[in-house]
């Protein structure tokens, strides 16, 4: 079975809902207590064995290629100071082995666009799509685990977890068999549906693992919900053809694009971490919070 070595990241949206933080600095760019929401995207690929990270960029987008880019004076400024562990820091943001590729996504035509931009660098080989605010803590992560599936099944495979009915108008949702277990077999995907019209509360959730046959359906969908070029509507299309497995995953999902998801997410981080974690478990506790050891 071929394994799979690219991951494309699309990047080029403009985090409208994160104003006025991301007039000038890409939402991707914001950080999960001290890291950035696209590197937690790219350690999750390069944990499931990805090598070659594809970004579609647009307009403001310029940080994050410096972001994965050699940072010279940085790097020299801390040797000169001796700070050996933060130099490492830098240093490893991106393993020698992968490769970062930029391509640029000119209009907002939509995520299904993106993901056609990436086409070229691409090519015929399947591949994974990763959208950088959907935070998602599972162990192994959940790429790795849909590459397991993609390993046995060969056929695309999407992240999915039911989430509440009223909410199924935000996402991609999934129909499947009744009383089917995971990887379930997709009977169709449709984006955005309104709670009542929803064929389930099954949502994809940020995580794709595709065969390059979409790339011919991305080509030809018309412009769907939102007046864009959805994935969804050419995996609904790729359906017809070939099998796409759901893959229900455990574990959690932070939507860092709302609010409320990227605070969830700072807060749980942060009670992990290695440097704060213990004195900010306190300094929660000393205001009175309840919280799990
Ligand atoms: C996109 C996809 C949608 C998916 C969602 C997950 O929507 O089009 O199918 O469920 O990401 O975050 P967006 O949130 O970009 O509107």
């Amino acid at each position: 079975m071929t394994r799979i070595t690219k991951a494309v990241f699309p990047v080029a949206g403009m985090g409208t809902r994160f104003l006025p933080a991301t007039k000038a600095t890409p939402k991707e760019m914001m950080p999960v207590v001290d890291k950035p929401l696209i590197q937690y995207a790219v350690e999750e690929a390069v944990a499931a064995g990805m090598t070659e990270m594809i970004f579609v960029t647009g307009r403001g987008k310029r940080a994050i290629e410096d972001h994965f880019d050699t940072a010279v004076e940085l790097e020299s400024e801390l040797e000169k100071r001796g700070q050996a562990p933060l130099l490492r820091m830098v240093r490893d943001i991106v393993p020698p082995s992968v490769a970062c590729t930029y391509v640029r996504q000119s209009q907002a035509l939509g995520l299904g666009h993106a993901i056609l931009c990436a086409r070229p660098v691409v090519g015929d080989a399947p591949f994974a799509v990763l959208l950088a605010d959907e935070l998602i803590d599972s162990r192994p992560p959940v790429l790795k685990q849909m590459a397991g599936v993609f390993a046995r099944r060969g056929r695309s495979v999407i992240a999915v977890q039911n989430v509440a009915r009223r909410d199924t108008r935000r996402y991609g949702i999934v129909s499947i068999e009744p009383r089917s277990k995971t990887p379930h077999r997709i009977s169709g995907i449709v984006e955005k549906p309104q709670p009542a019209a929803a064929p389930s509360t099954l949502a994809v959730l940020g995580r794709y693992i595709l065969t390059p046959r979409v790339f011919h359906h991305l080509q030809r969908v018309k412009p769907g919900a939102g007046g864009e070029i959805q994935l969804t509507d050419a995996i609904a299309a790729l359906l017809e053809e070939e099998d796409v497995f759901a893959h229900e995953f455990d574990g959690t999902r932070y939507d860092c694009g709302s609010k409320l998801g990227y605070l969830q997410a700072n807060l749980w981080y942060a009670l992990r971490h290695p440097e704060v974690g213990k004195e900010f478990r306190k300094y929660l506790r000393g205001l009175g919070m309840r919280l799990p050891k």
